[in-house]
């Protein structure tokens, strides 16, 4: 087994520039325990893209989006499933894995696009646009999902929802994914305001029925951010979350979820890249491919997945928090909807 002052000696060659050396000292050693604890709780860990650096390159089993980490988790023989995530994304890995345990290293973990919609809205919009299918994108939580058709994530968006036989759908809860995938898909999007859909014309095809919902991240990216980038830097590759808006989206270079970003990055023969998404993302790749540069200009964190930290994922393992528990009937309708989606791919 690597000893604490080896471990150490690795994150800070890693990490280097990324974090400060005199914290590593302190994260080295709680690596060490999470690690630990791992094997005794026989324990899978997960960890999301916007981790921090020395959270995301040491600590989890696997690395990835929303789509990847649904995979892992319906994939694991392990006992305990960790989810260095936000809230939606553990109640996915209980969805998928009801016999494990599924825990949260923090309560405060949770996301603006989640929040922003209700069961009962879903319900509502069933009434209002009978036979539309209702597509929701995989930040909702597990009630949500539960009302769905299928569920979709910023890697199969427009794939899910080109896949259905319906040529019109129900499409939540982010308004600027369903923007963007309504103009990938070709199809004509309103928007209910204050819960009203006063333009609605029931005779028009190729309808996408969205939700006003947004990522209180990605909603901040604005097209002089672009254009500033472009300015300073006329080398560097733009590369944009699809729950930017479409102006955003249509300045950057490629627009991608947040797995399918660092790939564009591992392949492109580009040496300078600014990216509009969660600040750790460039963090982590600097870490992971020195020879690139990832413009640090970075000042829009997450809040909720700002809460998982190693202290909070040892405790986790430690005192087996915070646990993931759904209503039975609740976790099998959501399992349909999710299972949809991990069938097409
Ligand atoms: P990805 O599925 O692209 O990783 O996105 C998750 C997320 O929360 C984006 O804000
Ligand atoms: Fe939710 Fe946005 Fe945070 Fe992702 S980045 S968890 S969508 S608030």
């Amino acid at each position: 087994m690597i000893t604490t002052t080896a471990l150490r000696r690795e994150m800070e060659v890693k990490l280097r520039g990324l974090v400060p050396a005199f914290e590593l000292a302190w994260k080295a050693e709680l690596v060490a325990e999470i690690r630990e604890l791992k094997q005794q709780r026989n324990a899978l860990i997960l960890g999301h893209n916007y981790m921090e650096p020395a959270l995301f390159h040491f600590v989890p089993d696997f690395n990835g989006d929303s789509l990847d980490l649904s995979r892992r988790a319906a994939a694991t023989d392990k006992d305990v499933i960790v989810f260095c995530g936000v809230r939606f994304m553990a109640e996915t890995a209980k969805i998928l894995s009801p016999t494990k345990q599924v825990l949260l290293p923090s309560l405060e973990a949770g996301c603006s696009l989640a929040a922003g919609i209700s069961a009962a809205d879903v319900r509502r919009l069933r009434q209002q646009f009978p036979g539309l299918p209702v597509v929701t994108y995989v930040n909702s939580y597990a009630d949500v999902k539960a009302e769905s058709d299928i569920c979709c994530t910023s890697g199969n968006a427009a794939q899910v929802v080109a896949s259905l036989d319906s040529d019109s759908v129900i499409f939540i809860p982010d308004e600027y994914l369903a923007r963007n995938v309504a103009r990938e898909t070709g199809k004509h999007i309103i928007i209910p305001r204050n819960g009203s859909l006063a333009s609605y014309d029931s005779s028009q095809a190729n309808l996408m029925v969205a939700w006003p919902g947004r990522c209180e991240v990605h909603e901040q990216f604005q097209t002089e951010d672009v254009a500033m980038i472009r300015d300073k830097f006329p080398d560097a590759l733009v590369l944009a979350h699809p729950e930017c808006s479409p102006a955003v989206t249509d300045a950057a270079d490629f627009t991608g979820s947040t797995s399918a970003m660092i790939r564009f990055v591992e392949k492109s023969p580009a040496r300078r890249y600014a990216l509009l998404t969660e600040c750790s993302m460039g963090d982590n790749i600097a870490a992971a491919h020195p020879e690139k540069e990832m413009l640090r200009l970075c000042s829009f964190r997450c809040p909720h997945m700002k809460q998982i930290t190693l202290e909070e994922t040892r405790d986790a393992l430690l005192h087996e928090q915070y646990e993931i528990d759904l209503p039975e009937d609740v976790r099998v309708r959501a399992a349909v909807a999710v299972q949809r989606m991990l069938e097409i791919g």
